[in-house]
């Protein structure tokens, strides 16, 4: 019984990841595409740190104020500036 809980548990612990990566890929995707493409984003190396993000994210509200909200642009920055997310996003 322990171990259908636990399966049960891991499952849904690896869904909740694959909607999360998937919300993060659409944030961008829905929000920083139209000016330019993905590329310009995906093509940024990796030594781009968090001040970088939040600098260029803050330029990109500056070209369009109602591009998206202040959290969504929190949470952009921090998918962007960390490596792994942002490897997802540009898979
Ligand atoms: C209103 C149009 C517009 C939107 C929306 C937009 N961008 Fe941009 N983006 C630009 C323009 C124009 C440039 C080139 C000039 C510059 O770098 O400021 C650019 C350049 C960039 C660069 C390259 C900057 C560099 O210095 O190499 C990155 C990275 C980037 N955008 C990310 C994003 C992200 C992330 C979003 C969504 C949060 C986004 N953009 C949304 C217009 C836009």
């Amino acid at each position: 019984m322990k171990r259908a809980v636990l399966a049960i548990l891991i499952c849904v612990m690896v869904w909740a990841s694959i909607v999360a990566a998937k919300d993060e890929k659409s944030l961008i995707a829905d929000h920083c595409l139209g000016c330019h493409e993905m590329d310009k984003i995906c093509s940024v190396p990796a030594e781009a740190d968090e001040q970088w993000w939040q600098e260029t994210v803050e330029r990109m509200f500056s070209y369009k104020p109602d591009m998206m909200t202040e959290r969504q642009a929190m949470d952009a920055v921090s998918i962007l500036s960390d490596p792994q997310r942002k490897a997802k996003v540009c898979k």
